[in-house]
């Protein structure tokens, strides 16, 4: 059994204007008609021999109507487990465990961040596939994609020795966000793959780990699982215990320690494996990477909503009202909202950050 376990949260500032704090990105419609949630969860149907299991996402309570009405018009009710306040993903895992260990069962979870595009679903899939079946025998499964920048916002995982057949290989180290110059070493060295964000292990595996690696967290969840409430599709955690929860991200708080890596490794820890994943894989975190992943005509233009473009090439316009005509512009990012029109340079879109910084102390 497989279940399906959907992390929705951040707010995705670089997507501004379209992404706000009241709608984050992957509430967004930005690649066709889904929402980058509702891709999410239709991507894992259709796993061939599989049992999968209704999906379940993680989220803040402020989101709830949204999520769960996204879900509806899915078909897709599942289940909506609400998070009072953000304590990262580690945290909102361990409630995912507990949460999926019910009538006896121990499926495996497929961990999936909402705001993630994955162009070719079927590759995915494949993987998904391979991965359970070395979660089911008991590792964490990790999926690494080929590296083409030394980006200081992923972790990097070093391959190690094959691990059964498929081309899975043992993790031999896990570095979450290394600075800038460790990244490009990582690069030129070789063998190390991004980490994709999306992880396998069976339920029991993950709280095991937790118990282990950060046992503060672990029982703090527990108590809040315990005093978690259900209401229709939403379950409640335990506002006072999952408030007193420290935060850390899965990444943090297991994968850098997981069986087989050197350094300061613990005891009794399950193996970390990686399987490769070549599947148009992209995070999304800045307009560019938008841009890379959308389908372009010939001159490289993504064109949404009203769009006239005349001699202009890879740029990204995307009007959700007025018509946004481009004439004669090159590597630009044209956004249309009705309060706010962003322009910028699409080497530069990581700054559209600083905008959103600035309005938000201007109030
Ligand atoms: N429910 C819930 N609660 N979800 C959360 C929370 C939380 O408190 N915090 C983050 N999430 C969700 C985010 O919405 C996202 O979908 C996913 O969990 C990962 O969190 P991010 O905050 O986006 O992590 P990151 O991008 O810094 O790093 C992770 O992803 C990278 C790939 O995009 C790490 O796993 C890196 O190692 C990885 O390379
Ligand atoms: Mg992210």
């Amino acid at each position: 059994l497989i279940q399906p376990v959907v992390l929705s949260g951040g707010s995705g500032t670089r997507l501004w204007p379209l992404s706000r704090e009241k709608y984050p990105k992957q509430l967004l419609p930005l690649i066709g008609e889904d929402s980058l949630l509702q891709a999410t969860v239709r991507r894992v149907e259709g796993i061939a021999g599989v049992e999968l299991a209704a999906p379940m996402v993680v989220c803040n309570e402020e989101y709830r109507f949204v999520i769960a009405e996204q879900m509806r018009l899915m078909g897709k009710p599942g289940t909506v487990v609400l998070e009072p306040l953000g304590r990262n993903t580690a945290p909102a895992l361990t409630i995912a465990a507990h949460a999926a260990i019910k009538n006896g069962a121990d499926p495996v979870l497929l961990v999936m961040p909402a705001d993630h595009v994955i162009m070719d679903g079927a590759a995915f899939r494949v993987a998904v596939v391979k991965g359970a079946q070395l979660a089911q025998e008991g590792a964490v499964v990790t999926f690494g994609i080929t590296p083409d920048a030394p980006e200081t916002g992923y972790g990097y995982i070093q391959s190690g020795a094959a691990f059964g057949a498929d081309g899975a290989k043992q993790i031999a180290r896990f570095v979450e966000k290394p600075d800038l110059q460790t990244a490009q070493a990582y690069l030129d060295e070789g063998t190390y793959s991004w980490n994709s964000g999306l992880f396998m292990m069976k339920a029991s595996v993950w709280l095991a780990a937790m118990e282990r690696c950060r046992p503060d967290i672990a029982q703090a969840c527990a108590t809040a699982w315990s005093e978690g409430r259900a209401d229709g599709e939403f379950v409640r955690v335990g506002k006072e215990a999952f408030s007193a929860c420290p935060s850390d991200s899965i990444d943090y708080a297991v994968m850098e320690r997981l069986a087989g890596q050197g350094g300061a490794v613990l005891e009794g820890l399950p193996t970390g494996v990686v399987i490769p994943l070549s599947a148009g894989w992209s995070d999304v975190g800045a307009w560019e990477a938008l841009w890379n992943v959308l389908p372009k005509d010939d001159a490289g233009n993504v064109a949404q909503g009203d769009v006239l473009m005349q001699d202009s090439r890879n740029t990204l316009a995307l009007s959700e009202g007025r018509l946004i005509a481009c004439v004669g512009v090159d590597d630009l990012i044209v956004v249309e909202t009705a309060d706010a029109i962003l322009v910028a340079h699409k080497n530069k879109t990581q700054d559209v950050k600083k905008i959103v910084d600035r309005l938000k102390q201007a109030g």
